[in-house]
């Protein structure tokens, strides 16, 4: 297969190890810095071009679309979708998992379990809204925040209502969420592929910190995970449309709950904790799922969203 890995820089582990994993494979990888790509948008014709040529003999997309370039990334990855060239994840379910209060409005009607959360616009509605979600202490979220940066836990009512009141003042879109203190600053990463959680591990916040995030200096371990675990997280892929995601998942008292799903999780801290060789494993995930959707070509099936089986 000719496997083009849309990614900004070749020296990244996760896009460095997908090429090594498609090669060692028998494949053709190719990187290519989606921000340099450009197209045309005509009827039955659609183009991408990369270095003044036209790209039209890929088979397969892996996007690695980075959260403060998704507009033109998945810009990308969608036309890949016009031309019929399959994608690893498609556009529509990196842009959803991009925005944790369309994410999380998608699983609240799943029945996934989630933290409590509220979402409002003016500051008159404060009061009710820290009222809705338990009251204080609780954590307060940037809508499109990610490595941990624009998360605030707020320990009082009073400071709860100041940071709500100040984000609004700047016109930030903020999430208002029950704080899982049981978790003790502990999350859990879960690595889907398909139906599977190929792999898991534990993230702690450091000393002082609430916050999990590795770029918050906390740490990772190899965890077990419950089968109730297990089925949130490839539940919550499927439902936003993930074929591959990293779900994160507290453990509250009232079981497991997502916090977000990523559509381009990292390998590094993954594999280099369970010793897995999960880039492997998606480069194979990725010759199943053609060689299915050709299957199904050729007999004139309908092919799944997704390239999910229909069983999943
Ligand atoms: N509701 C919550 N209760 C307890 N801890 C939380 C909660 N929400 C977030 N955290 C902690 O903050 C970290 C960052 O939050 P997250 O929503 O994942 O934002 P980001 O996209 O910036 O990583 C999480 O990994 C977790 O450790
Ligand atoms: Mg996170």
């Amino acid at each position: 297969m000719k496997i083009a890995i849309l990614s900004r820089n070749k020296k990244l582990y996760s896009t460095r190890r997908l090429v090594e994993a498609a090669i060692a494979r028998g494949h053709d990888p190719i990187v290519i810095d989606f921000l340099r790509c450009y197209m045309t948008i005509a009827s039955h014709q659609p183009t991408i071009h990369f270095d003044g040529k036209e790209l039209n003999d890929i088979d397969v997309v892996i996007p690695r679309i980075g959260a403060s370039v998704s507009f033109y990334g998945s810009a990308v990855v969608r036309q890949f979708q016009m031309m019929k060239t399959h994608t690893l994840n498609k556009s529509e379910g990196i842009i959803r998992s991009r925005d944790k209060l369309h994410s999380l409005q998608l699983l609240s009607c799943k029945g996934i379990g989630l933290p409590i959360t509220g979402f409002a616009n003016r500051p008159a509605e404060i009061d009710d809204l820290i009222r809705m979600v338990g009251g204080a202490p609780l954590v307060i979220k940037l809508l499109s925040g990610t490595q941990g940066i624009g998360v605030v836990l707020a320990e009082t009512k009073q400071a709860a209502s100041s940071v709500i009141e100040a984000f609004m003042g700047l016109k930030a879109n903020i999430l208002v969420q029950e704080y899982i203190q049981e978790a003790k600053g502990a999350d859990i990463r879960c690595f889907v592929i398909g139906n599977k959680v190929v792999a898991a591990m534990e993230r702690k916040a450091k000393a002082g910190e609430f916050r999990s995030n590795l770029h918050r200096g906390g740490s990772s371990k190899l965890i077990k995970i419950t089968p109730e675990e297990r089925s949130t997280a490839v539940r919550s892929a499927k439902i936003l449309g993930l074929s591959v995601a990293g779900v994160d998942i507290l453990r509250s008292n009232h079981g497991p709950v997502v916090m977000e799903v990523n559509s381009s999780p990292g390998l590094k801290g993954i594999e280099s904790i369970t010793g897995k060789d999960i880039a492997g494993m998606i480069i194979e995930f990725l010759e199943k799922t053609l060689k299915n959707t050709k299957k199904r070509k050729e007999h004139n099936e309908d092919i799944p969203r997704y390239g999910l089986k229909k069983s999943a």
